[in-house]
């Protein structure tokens, strides 16, 4: 398999990462993943962005001439990938002698992207996925796609442990957003959501879903999304690029949440979310044709 590395495309297995490099030290770094359809590029211009965007939030200058477009055409042909895949890039401030603050202007940022066959469970947009609410443990820059991925690894695990594909984070009273996803609800056909602030990421696909939902004449109320709202609603959704939109068949509660009552379920997919489905569906095939 090719990737591309620092400036050269090779063999994922010649690619040295420096025990210096502070992507391994520090989780200095951030990443992207975008999805490809047919060989074609989902919405690159928002994932670089937004990468652009993450980068700039925490002082880390790519270089102006890295043009991950291309980079991201070319590991697709060299590897062959016509059909469904990711693509995944990673930039981490660069090789230096560990100290805290940040190591010389002069340092060159080190640059990963890898693109892979990506395979989906189609059963998964009828059936749905389980879920299990956990505390929000991260920090309070969570627009920030950080490559620190520690507190949703330990709640995608605590998920997986208790028979759910994810964890849905919780922040005071509100549904923040899943460890690799984002999360709406929709009560009396209205899609409830929390609002894009520095709790979440501004997701991708749910940028999509907003879109789509003004097309479609479905209101959205995005000032928050309660937990009581959620396991009260009739339709629950995961949205994300690699899930696309996959319906929430069940909400499980972590014991750390104190006493919120039974799990919830749901018939899946509602007629919101089948809605939405056919219209993301719809624009996948006017882009990536
Ligand atoms: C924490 C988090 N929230 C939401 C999302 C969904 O974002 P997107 O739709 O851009 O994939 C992701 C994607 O990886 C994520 O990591």
């Amino acid at each position: 398999m090719i990737v591309y590395y620092n400036g050269q495309y090779i063999d994922k297995d010649e690619v040295r990462i420096s025990p210096d490099d502070r992507g391994w030290l520090f989780a200095d770094g951030i990443y992207e993943v975008v999805r490809v359809y047919n060989g074609w590029l989902f919405r690159m211009q928002a994932h670089v962005d937004r990468l652009n965007n993450s980068a700039s939030e925490i002082g880390l200058r790519i270089p102006r001439d890295l043009d991950l477009t291309d980079i991201s055409e070319k590991l697709l042909k060299r590897n062959d990938l016509s059909g469904d895949a990711t693509v995944y890039i990673q930039v981490t401030r660069g090789v230096a002698a560990r100290s805290h603050r940040f190591p010389d202007a002069g340092t060159v940022p080190t640059v990963y992207v890898l693109a892979t066959e990506f395979k989906v469970n189609p059963h998964q947009f009828r059936e749905g996925f389980a879920v299990l609410l956990v505390p929000d443990t991260r920090w309070a820059r969570c627009n920030v796609k950080t490559i620190n991925l520690l507190p949703n690894t330990l709640a995608s695990e605590a998920a997986h442990q208790a028979g759910a594909q994810e964890a849905v984070f919780v922040r005071g009273k509100l549904i923040s957003e899943g460890t690799h996803t984002s999360v709406i609800a929709i009560r009396d056909g209205v899609v409830i959501t929390s609002p894009v602030d520095e709790n979440i990421l501004p997701s991708v696909t749910r940028a999509i879903l907003m879109q789509l939902c003004q097309e479609q004449g479905i209101p959205v109320h995005a000032e928050g999304l309660t937990v009581q709202a959620f396991l009260q609603s009739d339709e629950a959704v995961l949205l994300g690029t690699t899930t696309e939109l996959t319906p929430i068949h069940t909400i499980k509660l972590s014991d750390e949440l104190g006493d919120l009552g039974e799990d919830t379920r749901f018939t899946t997919p509602g007629p919101i979310t089948k809605l939405l489905q056919a219209g993301y569906r719809n624009l996948i095939q006017r882009e990536c044709n």
